[in-house]
């Protein structure tokens, strides 16, 4: 019996790694990626190594690039938001686990995968989600739905009866649960818990407090092509390093910051503060570059079917064929949307100042308040009007006559 098991190297993988060995007594191959949460990967090796995984067993991953190119900056050719309001940091990078808990399954001849999720969130349901549509005949073993270590205590208890180092800051209450990622850091749970009380200054991890962030305003140039942002201020950068530059650049002026309170799938609220300084600049800019390259039919039709579409990654669904089939719907939208914005990021806003494409379909010609020289012939909209408003005088005519 053999389990991959989706490994952060932090306490609570860590006690589910030595309950797998326990209490289901199989062999455990760890995965742990680096999916730009700021931490170093080498102490998980250490500490995967000391719980006693062949080396062999151990599989670390630096998967930020594949990250952002095949999953970030797909759903923000969507200008993606769940509920209106949140950009799905958490949700999208599951999908990119559950694909490699498949496939180091498949490479290791393992028959079952493990996650750290709860048994009450939306982390299950994407990771198993995504193993199903990948490797349909896994079998998935998720500790929290299933052992009775159900308080802090108990598992701190397992913790020390099995040798698994417990670091000093981890033996009190975490403050928060926290997941964090190239795109956003999540924080949830115990001082949040309450949404009629404001979230303590030291959630924020790495957005400045607008009050801190600096009194003069910076300008950025991003360079979109085909939807995806492939140069910051006229410098080609990978997908990766531009999101990681937007970062720095967002963070320092207090960009990105959302307290908000969502419907889970499995059908509770909950309370969250996202941090997601670039990826918060990232869709203002998209959305400056498609004003003046998406024609308004398209760019419509697209903005009806965004909220279907990051319900399906916030349920995880990414491996569905409706998300792939609104994708290419999507995708086919972004032909033009090639071009340059021009952003002022100051005081926790960032906003489009300018925008320029080779692509526009902005027509200053027609537009124009001035002497549009035969661009345009006001006369035509006589008739345009006349028609557009004969139902509505229709229907008046019907509601007066039938008030008497
Ligand atoms: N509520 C957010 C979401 O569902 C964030 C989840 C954070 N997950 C975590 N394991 N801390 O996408
Ligand atoms: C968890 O339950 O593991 C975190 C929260 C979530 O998945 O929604």
């Amino acid at each position: 019996k053999k389990v991959v098991l989706a490994y952060s190297g932090g306490l609570d993988t860590s006690i589910i790694l030595k309950w797998l060995q326990t209490e289901y007594g199989c062999e455990v191959v760890t995965f742990t990626a680096d999916l730009g949460q700021g931490e170093e990967l080498e102490p998980a090796r250490e500490k995967a190594l000391m719980l006693g995984i062949k080396p062999e067993n151990i599989h670390i991953l630096d998967l930020r690039e594949e990250f952002v190119r095949d999953f970030v900056f797909p759903m923000f050719r969507a200008n993606a938001l769940y509920e209106g309001m949140y950009l799905l940091g958490t949700s999208i990078a599951r999908p990119l686990i559950a694909k490699y808990l498949a496939e180091i399954a498949a490479q290791t001849g393992a028959d079952a995968v493990s996650h750290g999720a709860t048994g009450k969130g939306n982390d299950q349901v994407r990771f198993e989600l995504g193993v199903a549509a990948l490797e349909p005949n896994l079998r998935v073993i998720a500790p929290w739905r299933e052992w009775d270590l159900s308080s802090r205590t108990k598992l701190l208890e397992f913790a020390e009866q099995n040798q698994i180092p417990i670091a000093k800051n981890k033996r009190g209450e975490a403050p928060f649960s926290v997941d964090a990622n190239l795109l956003h850091t999540s924080s949830e749970g115990r001082v949040l818990e309450d949404p009629g009380v404001e979230a303590p200054d030291y959630v924020a991890s790495r957005i400045v407090a607008v009050e801190d962030a600096p009194d003069k305003p910076e300008f950025i140039e991003v360079t979109f092509e085909r939807g995806d942002a492939v140069a910051i201020d006229g410098t080609p950068m990978s997908p990766a390093t531009i999101l990681t530059k937007l970062n720095e650049l967002g963070a320092k002026h207090g960009i990105g910051m959302l307290d908000f309170v969502e419907n889970r799938f499995v059908g509770m609220k909950s309370r969250g503060v996202y941090e997601t300084p670039g990826g918060t600049i990232l869709l203002e800019a998209h959305r400056g570059i498609e004003q003046i390259t998406l024609d308004s039919g398209a760019g419509h039709l697209k903005d009806s079917i965004m909220p279907r579409y990051a319900e399906l990654i916030y349920n995880g669904f990414w491996f569905s064929p409706e998300r792939l089939m609104l994708q290419a719907l999507i995708d086919a939208s972004q032909e033009h949307v090639s071009g340059t914005v021009r952003l002022k990021l100051y005081k926790g806003v960032a906003r489009t100042v300018a925008r320029w494409s080779d692509h526009s379909l902005y027509s200053e010609a027609h537009v124009t308040f001035e002497e549009d020289a035969g661009a345009y012939d006001q006369k035509d909209a006589e008739g345009f009007i006349q028609l557009n408003a004969l139902r509505l005088r229709l229907i008046a005519a019907r509601n007066r006559r039938l008030k008497g």
